[in-house]
């Protein structure tokens, strides 16, 4: 189900305490930072900047609600086809965000997780990565998976090749192979599949982004831009969710035939 936005946020503020169906684990494709940019006559670089202000409402209300996952698509392995300058501003404004925002999120006892091939990444972004990772491990609140270098189908080939190779050295049997045992091998591991993706933006696809785990996921479509999508925004999607009633293939609650 697509759903096209709609001003609700006012009636949820109000209505927030005895609204009870909040999502478990909230993705994010995070776009429009270049056209909200060069509307306003600005380098598309503008855009990612005062993106950064959007992930840290995101974070803010993530935690407001008690939604215990939230991932964003920062980088997809698509990405490195922009242009050479655009590619060092954002894995410079990667690497000024975890510098300057761990301290913080530790604080508000959030874990901070990567999803996403590193090998290719600079040496100086991985360490900050691992820093990051290491420092919030024990934090409880919420898990923050940033996707940098992210592709879904690269995800699935990565799993199904490590499968392969531990059915090689006969520490699995094919047999074993089951669909959660497959989500074991893929980088969130362990954790909830998405109920909500938030796809603001006005485009209409998914980008290559958690393909494996948004089987089920409810489609929150918005039309402004993500450095427009401010916390009543998060709140709308989160109230749309709320609203849902999720039939995962099967049919209403007493409904007859
Ligand atoms: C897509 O918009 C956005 C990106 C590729 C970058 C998003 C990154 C941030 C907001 C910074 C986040 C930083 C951390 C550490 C999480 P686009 O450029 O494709 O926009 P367009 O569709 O208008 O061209």
């Amino acid at each position: 189900m697509i759903h096209m936005k709609c001003k609700l946020s006012h009636w949820f503020k109000k209505k927030s305490p005895s609204v009870t169906n909040i999502p478990k684990h909230i993705a994010i494709i995070m776009d429009g930072n270049g056209r909200w940019a060069r509307q306003r006559g600005m380098p598309r670089t503008a855009g990612h900047r005062v993106g950064m202000d959007r992930v840290r409402d995101a974070v803010a209300i993530c935690l407001e609600y008690g939604v215990p996952y939230l991932t964003l698509y920062a980088f997809s392995t698509e990405n490195w086809k922009r242009p050479e300058e655009e590619v060092r501003f954002l894995m410079d404004l990667f690497e000024e965000a975890l510098k300057s925002e761990v301290d913080k999120l530790d604080q508000q006892n959030v874990r901070v997780r990567f999803i996403g091939l590193r090998h290719n990444l600079r040496p100086s972004l991985r360490e900050l990565m691992e820093q990051s990772e290491a420092r919030t491990s024990g934090n409880t609140a919420l898990t923050l998976n940033l996707a940098i270098n992210y592709g879904g189908r690269s995800e699935i080939v990565t799993a199904a090749r490590r499968i392969a190779e531990d059915v090689r050295r006969g520490e699995v049997d094919p047999e074993q192979i089951d669909e959660s045992f497959f989500g074991n091998y893929l980088f969130t591991a362990g954790q909830p599949d998405p109920d909500l993706l938030i796809k603001p933006g006005g485009e209409s696809r998914i980008s290559n982004f958690l393909l494996w785990q948004i089987a089920y996921t409810e489609i929150y479509y918005s039309t402004k831009f993500w450095p427009d999508f401010k916390k009543a925004d998060m709140r709308d999607a989160i109230f749309f969710y709320s609203q849902r009633e999720r039939r995962f293939g099967g049919i209403k609650r007493g409904e007859s035939i």
